[in-house]
């Protein structure tokens, strides 16, 4: 793909993100998305540098599970040791020479043999054997040969997140108000989550940030996924009530769009997509719910949706389904996504059923959403390479308290990249 014709960003001290809040203004310069400086910076002081979600305790559940995870750009796999049972989450690379030692993208093993010279290492990370051991004498340190973990590795309910930085705060700080949203979506399910097994793979040709962007645009909604609505409506849903609500800023670049849902709800909240057959079903479990929660909070789980980005690159959508995305660059105009499905451990198999038809409808690959968020972000990719236009607008709401159709929380997605990226600078060159 062409880049644009706008002058690439240099690393000096220009500010990609500008705000006039007097004047209502906030814009994000187009080559925040397009210049491969910008890019290879991102890499640098983003995905090396802030708390990264690797995957659910659930993938690797019992001793010996493990699944192998791009983490910035960087190959990394997540194990359960078999000895202490604590979850890790290793550089992918031999301490031989190099190699790849989890080749799999999941398994379970009590060892990992890299295939190039047969070097072994256990669950834990320890060199455990090497063919022709007897030939290094007895002076190697073998023990520091072990896997090397990555800086820090922590989970909060479940999600497991690692950091290449090992300066960086701990996670519970990083998430800041974001953990309130996982508690909501954990407690619903009496504290027990699962990755449904199976993934959704795709890459899209779009800046990764777009879809940071799209994650939680109430605005787009209504016009890009109108054929779903109109679905919908012909199903017997009301959708007299809109997608109005509340967006909010939860610290450290993460935010939060919420709305009544104008759609069901397998925790528990019935529609007539979900059959006659499951009524009763549904309003026993929302009884439960509020027999738990109270009424109030048993509400919010049941009849409110939630999109939110956790800084950079984790969207975790509890929506008609619980999605769990990230997505990574791998070019200034490309990004590859991997979305999971998370769900009550223990869930009856008719409501995970309904759980999964509810996914794949709107957010799988093929379902009624996806398809017209790619097309939307990637034909804003090829609008940038139009040129003529050097800036975004996304100072909607500014000039009131925001909705939820507005773009407030994109702007704290953008105060806090600004912030990371500015730590260094940069500056467009010739400006
Ligand atoms: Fe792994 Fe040689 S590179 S054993
Ligand atoms: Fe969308």
């Amino acid at each position: 793909m062409t880049m644009l014709q706008n002058t690439p960003a240099q690393l000096t001290g220009f500010p990609m993100v500008d705000e006039d809040p007097e004047q209502h203004r906030f814009r994000v310069h187009r080559d925040a998305m397009t210049s491969p400086e910008v890019f290879r910076a991102e890499i640098e002081r983003i995905f090396h540098r802030c708390w990264l979600y690797v995957g659910h305790e659930s993938e690797v559940a019992k001793p010996g599970d493990y699944v192998r995870r791009p983490l910035g750009n960087r190959p990394v796999f997540m194990v359960r040791g078999v000895k202490t049972g604590q979850v890790h989450v290793f550089h992918n690379t031999c301490t031989h020479r190099g190699a790849v030692v989890c080749r799999q993208k999941s398994g379970n093993a009590k060892v990992f043999q890299c295939f190039y010279h047969a070097w072994t290492f256990d669950s834990e990370g320890k060199l455990s054997g090497m063919p022709g051991r007897e030939a290094y004498g007895d002076k190697l340190d073998f023990g520091a040969l072990g896997l090397k973990s990555v800086a820090r590795v922590a989970s909060y309910r479940g999600f497991v997140f690692a950091c290449f930085d090992p300066d960086v705060e701990p996670l519970v700080d990083y998430l800041a108000g974001a953990r309130e949203y996982l508690d909501l979506i954990v407690d619903s399910a009496d504290g027990e989550m699962e990755i449904v097994s199976g993934t959704n793979e795709y890459c899209i040709d779009a800046n990764w940030k777009l879809l940071a962007e799209n994650s939680y645009d109430g605005y787009h909604a209504l016009p890009t996924h109108d054929t779903y609505f109109k679905y919908l409506v012909a199903l017997g849903t009301d959708l007299s009530g809109g997608v109005a609500g509340t967006v909010r800023d939860l610290g450290n670049g993460h935010a939060v769009l919420e709305y009544a849902a104008p759609w069901g709800r397998p925790i528990a909240k019935w529609e007539p997509l979900f059959g006659e057959g499951a009524r009763d079903e549904i309003a026993t479990l929302r009884a439960a719910l509020v027999q738990r929660h109270g009424e109030a909070r048993a509400s919010r789980m049941t009849d409110t949706n939630r999109n939110m980005v956790i800084f950079p690159n984790l969207v975790v959508n509890d929506i008609m389904a619980v999605t769990v995305r990230t997505f990574m660059p791998s070019a200034p105009d490309k990004m590859d996504v991997t979305a999971w499905q998370l769900a009550p451990a223990g869930e009856l198999p008719q409501l995970r059923q309904r759980r999964l038809d509810s996914f794949l409808t709107f957010l799988g690959p093929a379902g009624f959403a996806t398809p017209d968020d790619v097309e939307a972000l990637e034909s804003c990719q090829q609008g940038f390479n139009s040129g003529g236009v050097q800036w975004n607008d996304i100072s909607r709401g500014m000039a009131r308290e925001p909705q939820g159709d507005d773009e407030a929380q994109m702007r704290a997605f953008w105060r806090r990249w600004q912030q990371r990226m500015g730590e260094a600078g940069y500056q467009e060159a010739g400006r």
